[in-house]
């Protein structure tokens, strides 16, 4: 039986058995901002949230994430907590304040100038810094602190998020040894070799072995994980069962490949489609070109430029594609507070300007850049008229852009041009596959995207389509929420206790 929202809600309050459960990510789900003198809520361009969010809403419970919005203070309680989703409240979200030096340290600096590029490997230098490191563990320990009042002493399976809380799982299990806690890492596990120049490398693994279960989205992640345990600490690393024995605790691993709500997102398109297209069209000034589309925050790991290079090299190759397509780009900014990406954000209009120059004929440019924020409505239109989505990243954990993308696909057309660098390439076979790094390879891939015939768009798309449907997020939920759910340790009730001393009697 495939999983559903509603399966997911049955099945996990029946194993949670009364305890609660607190998800802890650095990004809250829904963000409150002034806006005119009014305050309005909006989603964050991140694939985290956006996966997270329908699970929250079938388990309920407590997200505990920073307050980042300029309105969040006036919507919270006196307890800093607001129910979410405003419309329609499922669970709570527990805003936890940052001072703009814990910000930049802990989340501009030590998570995202150094554990991003670490982790990712493309060649991006990461930046080690000692202050940014003493406020990643002063902000690892307000989280902890607000994780701990949450949970009183009840008893509680705590879901942490990513690599901004290496050092949350030890802390909680430093107070209560009794929590289950479980943690997800999105983004890639590098190998042994490339870890290794990690200054507080112990402190950092020694935090995620405070874990009960730690899930990568696969297999190789969990193995690079494994390897760099068995070479930096004292533990007992059981590569059999993938299991980390240190200090009398145990630590599973497992792969998890985090997912989207396929339907959710085919529910968000439009019922007057080929008007809004044509709006649309005409607002870009697009005739009937084929339009291929990318949707990235501007982040170097997502390899934008390379894309661009790629258009850039299919019209040199391919000249009879001139005034027939039209790349459209939308690039959310993001983490913009650090150089690499203001740079990377100024770089990419130029390369624009300068590809648009040199193949632009008359009122035709190949390349629309959109240098902003969409909400998941737009981009479900977007997906469904396109004639080819492109994910190009130099490496990623997932990418769940590429789900969408063939969720949206309700035509079943379109063709999806994806990194083998993504964990999604491991699921979505039927994609075309590319190297980014390798320019020539990736414009004859758009090529072949661009003239497939209709029976195979529609084989393949019909194909991840049913990958999608068996393999959603809620199935990733249900997978990792039950695995952690079997530790958790109710305390029985006076009715219970005794019914199982008469059970054990007889
Ligand atoms: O992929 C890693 C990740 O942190 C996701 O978990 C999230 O969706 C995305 O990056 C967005 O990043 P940020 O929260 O820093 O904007």
């Amino acid at each position: 039986m495939s999983w559903s929202q509603q399966r997911l809600e049955e099945c996990i309050a029946e194993r949670l058995d009364g305890a609660t459960l607190v998800v802890v990510a650095n990004r809250e789900p829904y963000i409150h901002v002034f806006e005119d003198e009014e305050i309005r809520c909006m989603r964050p361009a991140s694939g985290l949230t956006t996966a997270l969010d329908p699970v929250m809403q079938a388990c309920g419970g407590v997200w505990v994430g920073h307050g980042s919005g300029n309105a969040d203070r006036v919507v919270v309680n006196e307890n800093d907590r607001v129910n979410v989703p405003d419309e329609d409240p499922r669970y709570s979200l527990r805003r936890v304040w940052l001072t703009k030096k814990e910000e930049q340290g802990y989340y501009y600096g030590f998570s995202n100038e150094a554990l991003w590029p670490l982790c990712h490997v493309v060649y991006k230098r990461p930046r080690f810094d000692t202050d940014d490191w003493l406020q990643y563990k002063s902000v690892n320990q307000k989280f902890a602190d607000a994780v701990l009042e949450e949970v009183g002493d009840c008893p509680a399976l705590v879901f942490i998020q990513d690599y901004h809380f290496a050092l949350l799982p030890r802390m909680l299990k430093q107070v209560r040894p009794d929590l289950v806690v479980a943690h997800f890492w999105h983004i890639p596990w590098p190998n042994r070799e490339v870890f290794r120049v990690c200054p507080w490398q112990e402190e950092i693994l020694d935090g995620l072995l405070g874990n009960d279960l730690l899930s990568f989205h696969i297999q190789y992640h969990c193995n690079n994980f494994l390897h760099t345990i068995d070479r930096t600490l004292e533990a007992r690393v059981d590569m059999e069962h993938f299991a980390v024995t240190r200090g009398g605790h145990t630590t599973i691993v497992r792969p998890n490949p985090i997912s989207i709500d396929p339907e959710a997102t085919a529910s968000r398109l439009p019922m007057n489609l080929d008007h809004v297209e044509r709006k649309l069209r005409k607002k870009w000034g697009l005739k009937d070109e084929k339009i291929l589309v990318g949707v990235d925050r501007v982040d170097y790991t997502k390899g934008i430029p390379e894309r661009l290079a790629a258009v850039d090299r299919l019209l040199t190759r391919h000249p009879e594609w001139k005034e027939k397509i039209c790349f459209l780009q939308i690039g959310a900014p993001s983490r913009m507070h650090i150089p690499n990406y203001r740079q990377l954000n100024d770089d990419l209009h130029a390369q624009v300007d300068e590809i648009n120059w040199r193949h632009g004929q008359g009122a035709w440019r190949p390349i629309v850049f959109l240098n902003e924020h969409h909400n998941a409505w737009q981009l479900a239109t977007l997906y469904r008229i396109a004639a080819v989505g492109v994910v190009s990243s130099l490496h990623d954990g997932m990418n769940l852009v590429s789900k969408e993308f063939v969720a949206a696909r309700t035509d079943r057309r379109g063709v999806l041009v994806l990194s083998k660098f993504t964990g999604a390439a491991r699921e979505l076979t039927d994609a075309v596959q590319i190297n980014p790094y390798a320019v020539d390879e990736f414009a004859e891939a758009l090529h072949v995207a661009l003239s497939m015939p209709v029976e195979e768009q529609e084989n393949r798309i019909t194909r991840m389509q049913q990958q999608l449907a068996e393999n959603n997020v809620y199935c990733w939920a249900g997978n990792l929420l039950s695995e952690a759910s079997k530790l958790l340790q109710v305390p029985q009730s006076v009715e219970e206790q005794i019914a199982q001393a008469v059970e054990e009697l007889v």
